[in-house]
């Protein structure tokens, strides 16, 4: 048990306003430097669901309070490519500056989805950041579902895709050694398959679970059909009404919902300073809003193969020259 959690609980002050029309609220009257009580902590949750984002200004603590803070909603996991302190694995520590830019965040996403179970949410602390600058978007992905017609969210139903780390590959460079590592990365990352719409398992709505920065193919569908519908659906982040966009001031902590919002780091500020601290709280596998559909109904168009010569390659195979 950490020197926090042997504290006695502050009294609960807690207040929860909501500040956009499909997520973002404000939450005051509590100071996360100092143990918070099991009945706030429960309050949060299911604000963090509900809202999918949570927005602390004022906090002044430290990483350990952070990483203390955090572990009160599940185990913290360690990102296998973000950078962290080296000493707290599970600490990612974004120090964006003239000698650093910011890499790979600018791209809509939500976390981690090229693992079996993504995160179920991520905290970010500001820590030094410019005075305008820097902002982070995101997007109500419930919301974007609720807005498809009925035919769009009856075609979409029951479709899976696969999500692969493949913004970080570029890291592994193009040595033998480099080539060696992503081979080991890609072991213990295979691509992961979730549904393309998916069920919170706290409020029960339905999330349009595809990102670009993760997604890469809609299973059993050719290759056209599956760019042309993802595109169609990563196109909704960019709707205002789904948005919210966070303005940073030093001392801001946010808490965003991985399973139902996707998010975007405007890299505007370079080659100003912006220091972040972030922890991500391990989450469950994503739950199906629907069956999965049956791969026998998803023809492929152009040669109309019997079914029975599914996986059959023609004597194509792997082989070494
Ligand atoms: C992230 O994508 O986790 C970073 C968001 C940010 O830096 O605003």
């Amino acid at each position: 048990m950490s020197a926090l959690a042997e504290r006695p609980a502050q009294t609960s002050t807690l207040r929860i306003e909501q500040d956009g029309a499909y997520l973002g609220a404000f939450v005051t009257g509590i100071d996360l430097s100092k143990p918070v009580s099991d009945a706030d902590i429960e309050a949060l949750g299911r604000a963090h669901a509900e809202y999918g984002l949570l927005i602390f200004r004022d906090q002044d603590m430290s990483a350990d309070d952070l990483i203390a803070f955090g572990n009160r909603f599940g185990t913290l996991s360690v990102h296998p490519f973000a950078p962290n302190s080296g000493v707290k694995p599970e600490l990612i520590t974004f120090r964006n500056d003239d000698k650093n830019p910011p890499f790979g965040t600018d791209c809509w996403h939500s976390d981690e989805t090229f693992r079996i179970a993504p995160p179920m949410g991520t905290m970010l602390r500001a820590t030094d950041v410019p005075a305008f600058g820097g902002d982070t978007m995101f997007a109500s992905m419930s919301a974007a579902w609720e807005g498809l017609s009925d035919r769009m969210q009856h075609f979409i139903s029951g479709l899976e895709a696969w999500h692969d780390f493949k913004v970080f590959k570029p890291l592994f460079g193009e040595s033998a050694e480099g080539r060696k590592q992503l081979r080991d990365y890609e072991d213990d990352y295979p691509p992961a398959l979730h549904p393309v719409v998916t069920k919170h398992p706290v409020t029960g709505r339905n999330v349009i679970f595809v990102n670009p920065q993760f997604t890469v193919r809609i299973k059993g569908m050719e290759e056209a059909e599956s760019t042309a519908l993802l595109t169609q659906l990563y196109d909704l982040v960019k709707v205002p009404e789904y948005q919210y966009r966070h303005r940073w001031k030093n001392n801001t902590l946010i808490f965003w919902d991985n399973r139902s919002t996707q998010h975007y780091a405007v890299h505007d500020y370079f080659p100003k300073r912006r220091y972040m601290e972030r922890v991500t709280i391990a989450g469950t596998q994503p739950l199906p809003a629907f069956p999965a559909a049956d791969l026998k109904f998803v023809r492929n168009r152009k040669a109309r193969k019997p079914e029975e010569f599914q996986g059959n390659y023609a004597g194509h195979a792997p082989k070494k020259v």
